[in-house]
């Protein structure tokens, strides 16, 4: 079969992962262009990755043979990026998260669907080795029901080390925003939707100051909460409970994500990646016992979700990494944020069904 035509925009950080891995890894698709507002970002990928045109933006959405393209702009242009995708009759993948509000997201999708056409978005990592192996105990009740479930991400903020950390403290980012997609997406994933939540927020340093060279000394004025404290009511009734920081200094032993169940507990190791060790209590046992893995896709796999929604379309089958479950995920933190500011419960008005999970045994750049 011809391979799906790929188009990419957006040529910063993390495209280079896309483009090896949608380039060369999977036999169903293959990446033919790429662009970027600015236009030599494109021209340096392409010369990176021999088969890959650079285009303009407006070439590469004009191009009758791209059907997907994945937008791997920065999160406060994906909406209108995403959306001028879909205008041009085409299928969009978005990296997280899938819009900066609430209100874009959703109209993002009712565009999709009167469309016809197909919204993914990142993360993906649920779809890796781990987070699958974690699904599989959970539906074949390992665990016993969940009961909880706890993420944490405890840091101390991106200023240190990275180049251009301002974004990180705008609105539309913070802890939240930034690293949220991967903790909610894994828990909804393995979970199911949530019903309701709750939230205390702050901005424990109102100033940051750049630790990395080029902006040295330079101070950020932070906008957005740095340290969240949310509680989680999922539909299955399970309590989930989610820190998110970057306001943590002395370190932290709290790491990850931990699912309590009526029969055990299961450790799910950091949903930012796809293969890292799984462990499991079972009730009476004093130690935590090693899981081995039962699915592949256990290295840096971004860009299953994308290939996994272009072989779906053409398949005509729902695909993993939806636009529906990213709009739930971005609905939550949405929520959590409002009901910080607000001291009181929010109800979410948004659901999703959980994705199917991924058979045992496929092969590396096999989907079905
Ligand atoms: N860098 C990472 O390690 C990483 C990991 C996972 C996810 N992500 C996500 O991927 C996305 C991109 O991150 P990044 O680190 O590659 O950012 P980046 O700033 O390095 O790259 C973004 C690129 O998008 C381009 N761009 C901006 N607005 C545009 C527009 N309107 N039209 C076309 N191009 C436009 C910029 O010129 C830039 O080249 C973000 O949503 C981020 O959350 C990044």
């Amino acid at each position: 079969m011809t391979p799906i035509a790929i188009g990419i925009i957006g040529c910063g950080n993390i495209s280079r992962t896309y483009l090896e891995n949608l380039g060369s890894k999977f036999p169903a698709v293959r990446v033919k262009a790429c662009a970027d507002l600015v236009e030599e970002r494109a021209r340096k990928s392409a010369e990176a990755f021999p088969g890959v045109q650079a285009m303009t933006i407006a070439e590469l959405l004009a191009d009758r043979e791209i059907g997907v393209v994945v937008n791997l702009t920065i999160p406060a242009v994906h909406y209108a990026v995403a959306r001028q995708v879909l205008e041009a009759g085409k299928h969009v993948y978005s990296e997280k998260p899938l819009a900066v509000a609430r209100e874009d997201g959703r109209e993002l999708l009712a565009f999709a669907t009167s469309l016809g056409l197909r919204v993914g978005c990142a993360p993906d990592t649920f779809l890796g080795g781990a987070l699958q192996t974690c699904r599989k105990l959970i539906d074949e009740g390992a665990i016993g029901t969940p009961v909880a479930c706890a993420g944490f991400m405890m840091s101390g903020g991106p200023e240190s080390w990275h180049p251009d950390p301002e974004f990180f403290y705008k609105r539309g980012a913070g802890p939240l925003f930034d690293m949220g997609p991967y903790y909610l997406t894994a828990m909804v994933s393995l979970l199911g939707p949530v019903k309701r939540v709750t939230a205390s927020t702050r901005i424990s340093f109102a100033e940051r100051v750049i630790g990395s060279e080029a902006k040295r000394g330079q101070k950020i004025q932070v906008e957005t909460p740095t340290h969240v404290a949310g509680s989680l009511e999922f539909g299955s009734g399970a309590i989930g409970t989610l820190i998110m920081s970057f306001d943590i200094r002395g370190g932290s032993g709290l790491r990850h994500i931990e699912i309590q169940g009526s029969e055990g507990t299961l450790s799910v190791p950091d949903p930012n990646n796809f293969g890292d060790p799984v462990r499991i209590r079972r009730i009476g046992a004093k130690e935590w016992e090693p899981v081995t893995l039962t699915h592949g896709y256990q290295t840096n796999w971004r860009g299953l979700g994308t290939a996994d929604m272009a072989v779906a379309a053409q398949a005509k089958r729902a695909h993993r990494a939806s636009g529906e479950q990213a709009f739930h995920v971005l609905d939550v933190m949405a929520s959590l944020l409002d009901a910080g500011e607000a001291g009181r419960h929010v109800a979410l008005s948004s659901t999703c069904a959980r994705p199917a999970p991924l058979p045992v045994g496929l092969a590396d750049g096999q989907l079905d």
